[in-house]
Order: C-alpha cells, then structure tokens, then sequence
C-alpha cells in the first residue's frame, strides 16, 4: 500500500471515523476473543492505517465497547499498529440512531424505497446525538495536523461538527445519492446536506451520484459550479467527486482454497451464484422470480442448472428485513417444491454468512454471476466475482448497482423486469465461448486497474489538491 508513503507527510496524522469497528471484542467459552471485521473497504482502510504512523481509527463500540479498559485500544490485537477509540451509545441511542434513523430512514431513502422510510423526530435527535458523539471523540484525538476521514450515511453531520478543530476534513458516501425529488422527503435535509458540505471532498461512487448531489445542492440555494463539481459553502469550494471503490484485487485473484472440484462434483450441470446481504435493496425476491420464470420456460435445462443463492443475516432486528426473509423463504420453497425431482433441487438457499474459503470456491465453480440489485452505491460481490474467477464466467448486473457505471461487458439488465431478467438468465448460460471470453477478459482488466489501492490515492490525491486551493488565496 503506497498511500502513507505518498501522501503521509502532507496529512499528518489520520483519524478515520466510521460507525463499524475495525476489530471486534466478543466474549466465548475461552475467553474474550478478537476478531478483525470482514468487509472489503474496511479491511483495506485497515491495511492503511497499519501503514500509517500515529493513526487512530473511531467506530461505534456495538458491544466491544465495554471491553474497553483505557480510552485507546490497540489494534490488530496480536501485533498492534494504531489506535481505536470505541464511542459508546446507550441501547436506546443504537436503537434510534443505528436501527432507527440510519437504517429505517436514510438507509430506504437513498435507495429509493421511500415508502418503507420512517420519519420520526425521536429517531432524528439520536442521530444528531450520536453524531455529536462521534464529533467529541474526534475533537479529542486530534491535533493541530490531523486529517480526518469520515465514511457513510451514519455519519453526516459530524464534517460540520468539527470543522472548527480540524485542518483537513474528507467524507465518502458508500451508497448512492439520489435526485432531488426523492432527497427532498426528508425533512431534515438541510441539516444533513449543510453537515456534509464542512468536508473539502466528498466522494460518490459515480458521476450520476455527483450529478445528483449537485443537484441537490443547487436546489437548496447553494452557490453551485457544475463544471468544476464544486458547491461553494462558507468560505470554501467543497468538491463532489465519483471515486468508483474497488476490491482488493490479488487477495481474490490468489486465494488459495481446499477442494475446489468438490461443488460441481455434487451438483452436476452449470451454476449460477447470488451473495448478498439480506436486504431488500439486493433484488433477491426479483432475482428468484426470474429464475421460476426462465424454469418455466425452458424445460430444456431442468436437471441442468442450479442457483446457489447465499443471504448472510443482516439488520434483522428491523422488521423489514425480518418480513424480507419469510418473503424469500417462501419464493424459494414455491420453486423447489414445483420443480424438484428426487435428483435436483434447482434453488440451493443458505441463510448465514460463509467462509471466504468457501466463497471463493462458489465464485471459481459459479458459471455465471447473478448480481441484481434493485438499488446499490456500488456492489463489490460482481468485482469479487470477477477476480475470484480462474477461467471464464459471466455476468448478470442490474443498470442500478454503481458497478454498472464501469463494467458495460456485462450483460446489464433492468432488476425490475422480471421477463428480460429471465431471457438474460437463458443469454448467460446459452452464451458463445468467444464471446464469453471477450466480454471477461475486458472485466478482469477493469477490476484489476481500479482496485482498493486505486480508489485510495485517487481520494488521496483529490484531497490534497482540493485543501491546497482552497487554503490559496484567491487573486484580487
Ligand atoms: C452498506 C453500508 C455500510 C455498512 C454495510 C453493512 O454496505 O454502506 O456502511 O456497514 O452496509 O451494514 P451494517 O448495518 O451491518 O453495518
């Protein structure tokens, strides 16, 4: 990672902040164990702060908190590179502000499902308290060279809350963001836009997001320069950039795994792969509909194909996400219980998280990748897909995931058109070799250039640029 040896003098000592810890205290039979958090953005700004000299990373402690004896834990906890501040939230402030505004308002507005968002403005004063949180934990680590790197929708007021303390102020928004039609339902827009802008840059994943953003902006009665992407805020231009986030391309290009054959060697016939949190902005419920209509009408390929679709736990004290999965037991029972024989199940349906041995073992056998999402920032399971793959596959990817912005060699399709999903289903596995290979080899080269190293001192790079204009004076 050449991020701290480029960039590290001029940012002085990093302070990332995010609502997930990098590393989890859980108590077990043997003892308290501590474990590093999966996820491929957190493992990469894992890696730079193992780099980075005098960093200290802040998260919400959501249970390791209290293992916390000091103020400052060390982490990784085998051999220790930086420092975690874990901020403690009160169960009622994790129900209102994580569950609550977070993830039954943010979370449905920016992916378009306004009519499951609740607005209440219990939920919104936690928030605001969690966020003052945030910001107090950050004013007390930093010092008078401190950059401070904050991440996602849990967290947009805390730029503004400490802009005051802070020399350099970054902000990555990891979902999409959305027109001004649907941003301007939520009734504490204002806030949330105005507590954003006291960043120098914010990153998108793509230009249609940014061009949303500014959008927004504009129709708040900020000062906006669509060409330079910059919303003039204070006494400062606060660039909106697309920053497309990448994978970790060697670990899934390399991995190692035990016992590859050993899938196809019980399913026969070819396989088609989904791996998503179970959230109803992943298309799941569309996705199995699809595949009962491709069943329906091909006949052909009865016997011949499976569709192994893991959904790994997620959210589950929210009730939708709780209704969301009987919803998608039932789709997979009315599907297995109508097409069975004695010898093939066409839907293989796990509910709970897998090794990455084992998903990179159903990436390598996986003939084609189904990644449907109704709404996604980015979606990192078609990039993995992609590295993970030793020879040939394909792609199914919905025009709404922010992957579909650069990967256009996949076979691209709308989630809600339940027909042309199943004719897309038919086109993947029916697929000529020559094509198949074209259209991979073209993926692999855009995975592999812009990976997680790319996309850091692309944000690196900006950053530095924009904080330098900004801090020279304009021309009488
Ligand atoms: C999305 C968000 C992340 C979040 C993740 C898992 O990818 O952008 O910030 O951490 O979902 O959700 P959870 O609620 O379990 O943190």
């Amino acid at each position: 990672m050449e991020v701290y040896e480029e960039f590290g003098d001029q940012f002085g000592d990093l302070v990332i902040v995010t609502n997930r810890e990098p590393y989890v205290h859980e108590r077990t039979s043997d003892g308290v164990l501590c474990k590093k958090a999966i996820g491929g953005v957190v493992s990469a700004l894992d890696a730079v702060m193992q780099q980075w000299e005098g960093g200290i990373w802040i998260a919400w402690g959501s249970g390791s908190a209290d293992f916390d004896r000091g103020d400052l834990v060390e982490v990784p906890c085998d051999s220790p590179r930086y420092r975690l501040k874990r901020v403690k939230l009160s169960p009622k402030d994790k129900q209102f502000y994580y569950l609550g505004f977070s993830n039954r308002t943010l979370w449905p507005v920016f992916h378009l499902f306004t009519e499951r968002a609740v607005f209440s403005t219990r939920y919104w004063r936690a928030y605001q308290r969690a966020n003052r949180k945030f910001a107090s934990s950050v004013e007390e680590v930093v010092g008078q060279n401190s950059s401070v790197w904050v991440h996602d929708y849990h967290l947009s007021l805390v730029p503004s809350m400490v802009r005051g303390s802070v020399e350099r102020i970054g902000f990555f928004w990891h979902i999409p963001w959305v027109p001004w039609g649907t941003f301007s339902k939520i009734p504490w827009r204002e806030e949330i836009l105005n507590g954003l802008l006291g960043s120098d840059l914010i990153g998108l994943h793509t230009r249609y997001h940014v061009r949303n953003f500014l959008e927004c902006a504009e129709a708040m009665g900020y000062q906006v320069d669509k060409k330079r992407s910059v919303v003039h805020h204070e006494d400062r231009d606060v660039k909106i950039k697309a920053f497309p986030v990448g994978i970790d391309y060697q670990k899934f290009a390399s991995a190692k795994t035990r016992a590859s054959g050993s899938i196809r060697r019980f399913e026969g016939g070819k396989i088609i792969f989904g791996i998503d949190r179970l959230d109803y902005t992943k298309g799941i419920l569309e996705r199995l509909l699809a595949f009962e209509e491709f069943l329906r009408e091909n006949p052909e390929w009865h016997g011949e194909v499976t569709l192994l679709q893991v959904a790994t736990p997620s959210r589950t004290r929210v009730e939708e996400y709780r209704t969301l999965k009987q919803d998608v037991e039932r789709s997979v029972g009315r599907i297995n219980g109508e097409y069975s024989t004695l010898n093939w199940t066409p839907v293989k349906y796990f509910y709970h998280t897998i090794s990455f041995n084992q998903l990179i073992q159903y990436y390598r056998a996986a003939d084609v990748a189904l990644v449907t999402p109704i709404m996604d920032g980015m979606n990192l399971v078609v990039k993995e897909y992609i590295a993970a793959k030793k020879d040939t596959g394909v792609v199914i990817l919905s025009e709404f995931a922010g992957a579909a912005e650069e990967l256009e060699e996949a076979i691209i399709v709308n989630p809600y058109d339940i027909h042309a999903l199943a004719e897309s289903i038919k086109r993947a596995l029916e697929m000529p070799e020559d094509e198949k290979k074209e259209r991979f080899k073209a993926l692999k080269a855009k995975v592999k250039n812009r990976d997680i190293n790319w996309w850091m001192e692309k944000f690196f790079h900006e950053w530095a640029k924009v904080y330098n204009r900004n801090r020279t004076p304009a021309p009488e």
